[in-house]
């Protein structure tokens, strides 16, 4: 039960109140000015909550509310043309449940079983503009825009202009030509004219059209017709109002009759039976949805049968035989944080916009490209700016445009950096170009390269992570130093190629199992000059902390044995050098730690504690590299020659010149097998 006008809280009134002006305002921006400052998705939401909070106080409706209208009044620039019927307009679902209540609420209407299988015809829901033709005798009189869904705007000389409509209908074999046909379509333009238009707009820095749709409605509201016409239009006709002289008995019958007048209607139009087959084309479409060359944002499932449409009858604003199944919405606003550039394969440096994260085609988007410099300077995106962001199917998301009337002042301009932001080389643009690039051809390779070694089996062991991904990671900008993949969250990972929730996950958890390492592999994955495994294994043991090697200087690091002066010069320089510090820094701070050998009874315990190891000639049971580790692990340590400090040769099959050195210095000498059992695998 409703409850009484008294008892309605004042906070709701006041949303109401809000609501009302948001969403009135937002009218005005999508129906009269064709530029709405927000997305359908989040036109939509302001329209349900209202909507939800006229249902549970419905003395709140007024005739004026936004929830009782279907479009907005028509400009007054153009003559006014009344509908003979009603333009209405239809319900949103989203969901797969609300499609089903949907279809249940139909039958309890109509008093069928549960289990009865409706027909529906299922149509390409035509992301555009609803137009309504009059056709007297066959001929076309008059043409309107939906308006406020009773009256719209005379458009007739404009869609004149529109090639696939006829003026006069076709006579097609025994068909007869009605008295009158108020024919009902959507006027649309092809994803690609779209592209072409816009691109023009922008090289004569006119603003772009946000989408396909604006530009179609755009183009048909011009008070010059000669603008329309040179306009790519095009029409897809779904329904009739007024009908004289000719009897429809279903949809199904509308839409393969109106072709034969030359009335063009969707080739993708189906007719189903049960309401499964109408979700399961919901599912194809969507799929098909991007290969299509103009926008579709759902399918309309109508109920075929005419004579049930009169009993089922209408609400305020829609119908109750027909439904707007959505797809997911592939446009959203959101702001922009920050601009940064990343380093492409060729060297090319893109900026790229970093957002706030929004969910756009069905995944969350935290990052899009701006292409180029001169690209944002076009649409003029400054940072802190509200912006139109895309993302289709398996598409970089992009930022379309920014939406002006939502600035503040406090918007920044970006300046693109002069060098780059991997390697601090000078960045060159050629004449001509667009694109600024890194000279340095070593740049983005040996990032990717370093990713690589740094996340390899025996470095930081990050399962997952070969060259592909830290390829992906770099082009998309997500990773610009090895610090970087300690930030990334799951989200960021769901936007690399070919990503779905259970492939980012799995890295993600692998990454963060990688924090728990030794110092050793931590040492060896930062791929430090002449820090193999075995020196990183030595500074480890020597040193204990990252801490105390950072601070060691160049005579500290040759007292070590096993360390010459090369290795010490080079270690001293990476850990004096700024970049790396901050990558150090970055490292520790996402909470990097050592499990190292715990000084005392722990480490008397190992078996090969103090024994060092020489090897030559191959082994049959496992690879150098994995003796190497086994003696490690065993606390014993791995020379690369022998000398007098070596306590154990093993030899393997055609041993080298190790072999006579070691007998002629007297040093004891083992085959494979008697290894095996030292190490205990045998
Ligand atoms: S039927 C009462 N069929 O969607 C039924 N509409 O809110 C009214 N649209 O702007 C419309 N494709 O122009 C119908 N196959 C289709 C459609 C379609 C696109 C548009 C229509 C209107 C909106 C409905």
């Amino acid at each position: 039960m409703a409850e009484k006008r008294g008892e309605i809280p004042p906070e709701v009134l006041e949303r109401v109140k809000k609501l009302r002006q948001e969403i009135e305002y937002h009218n005005y921006r999508y129906y009269v000015l064709d530029s709405p400052v927000i997305s359908d998705a989040e036109y939509d939401a302001l329209l349900r909550e209202l909507k939800e909070l006229e249902e549970k106080y419905p003395e709140l409706v007024t005739p004026d509310s936004p929830t009782q209208r279907v479009g907005f009044a028509p400009a007054k620039e153009f003559g006014q043309v009344r509908h003979a019927e009603p333009m209405l307009s239809l319900d949103d679902a989203f969901k797969e449940e609300e499609v089903i209540e949907f279809d249940r609420r139909i039958k309890r209407f109509l008093g069928l079983p549960e289990e009865a299988l409706l027909e529906y015809t299922v149509e390409p829901k035509m992301d555009g503009l609803a137009v309504e033709l009059v056709y007297e005798d066959g001929v076309l009189t008059v043409g309107s825009t939906r308006g406020d869904g009773y009256v719209g705007e005379d458009v007739t000389n404009n869609l004149k202009t529109i090639k696939s409509i006829p003026l006069r209908l076709f006579r097609h074999q025994g068909l007869p030509i009605p008295k009158r046909l108020d024919a009902r379509g959507e006027v649309f333009m092809e994803k690609e004219k779209f592209k072409k238009l816009n691109e023009e707009r922008l090289a004569r820095g006119e603003p772009p059209f946000a989408n396909p749709r604006n530009a179609a409605a755009g183009s048909l509201r011009q008070l010059d017709p000669n603008v329309t016409a040179r306009r790519p239009l095009d029409i897809f006709f779904y329904g009739v109002g007024r009908v004289e002289g000719y009897t429809f008995k279903t949809q199904w019958e509308i839409l393969t009759t109106l072709p034969k007048w030359g009335l063009k209607t969707n080739p993708y139009c189906r007719l189903v039976k049960g309401i499964k087959e109408a979700i399961a084309y919901h599912h194809e479409m969507e799929k098909r949805r991007e290969e299509l060359p103009y926008e579709v944002d759902g399918i309309v499932i109508k109920v075929n049968d005419l004579s049930l449409w009169e009993k089922l009858g209408t609400k305020a604003r829609s119908p109750r035989y027909a439904l707007a199944y959505k797809f997911e919405p592939t446009q959203v606003t959101t702001q922009v944080l920050d601009i940064v550039v990343q380093v492409g394969r060729t060297g090319a440096v893109t900026p790229v916009a970093v957002l706030k994260p929004v969910k756009v085609g069905g995944v969350i988007v935290s990052r899009a490209t701006l292409h180029n410099e001169d690209e944002i300077r076009r649409k003029d995106i400054r940072i802190g700016d509200w912006v139109l962001v895309q993302r289709a199917g398996d598409v970089i998301p992009e930022v379309v445009m920014p939406i002006k009337d939502r600035r503040t002042g406090k918007e920044r301009p970006f300046e693109m950096p002069r060098t780059c932001p991997v390697c601090g080389s000078q960045l060159v643009r050629k004449p001509g170009e667009a694109v600024w690039r890194c000279p340095n051809k070593n740049c983005y390779a040996q990032l990717v390269r370093h990713l690589q070694h740094f996340a390899s089996r025996n470095a930081m062991d990050i399962e997952g992570l070969g060259e592909k991904v830290a390829r992906a990671l770099v082009d998309a900008g997500l990773v610009r130093d090895v610090a970087d993949l300690y930030y990334l969250k799951v989200e960021d990972l769901l936007q690399l190629p070919g990503f779905a929730l259970k492939k980012a996950q799995n890295l993600y958890n692998a990454i963060q199992k990688s924090k728990k390492t030794t110092l050793a592999r931590f040492l060896y994955a930062l791929g430090i000059r002449h820090v193999g495994e075995v020196v990183a294994q030595i500074l480890a043991e020597h040193f204990k902390s990252l801490d105390k090697l950072q601070k060691a200087t160049v005579a500290d690091l040759m007292s070590i044995p096993g360390i010459g002066p090369e290795v010490a010069q080079s270690i001293v320089e990476f850990f004096r050098n700024p970049r790396n510090q901050r990558t150090l820094e970055k490292l520790i701070k996402a909470g990097i730690t050592f499990e190292d050998v715990k000084e005392g009874e722990e480490a008397e315990e190992k078996p090969l504690k103090g024994l060092t190891f020489v090897f030559t000639g191959a082994l049959k049971s496992m690879t150098r590299e994995e003796a190497k580790k086994r003696v490690q692990a065993l606390g014993g340590k791995v020379a690369s020659d022998v000398s007098r400090r070596v306590d154990i040769v093993v030899v393997g099959d055609k041993p080298g010149s190790k072999f006579q050195r070691a007998q002629r210095l007297g040093l004891k000498i083992i085959g494979e097998e008697e290894f095996l059992r030292l190490i205990g695998a045998r």
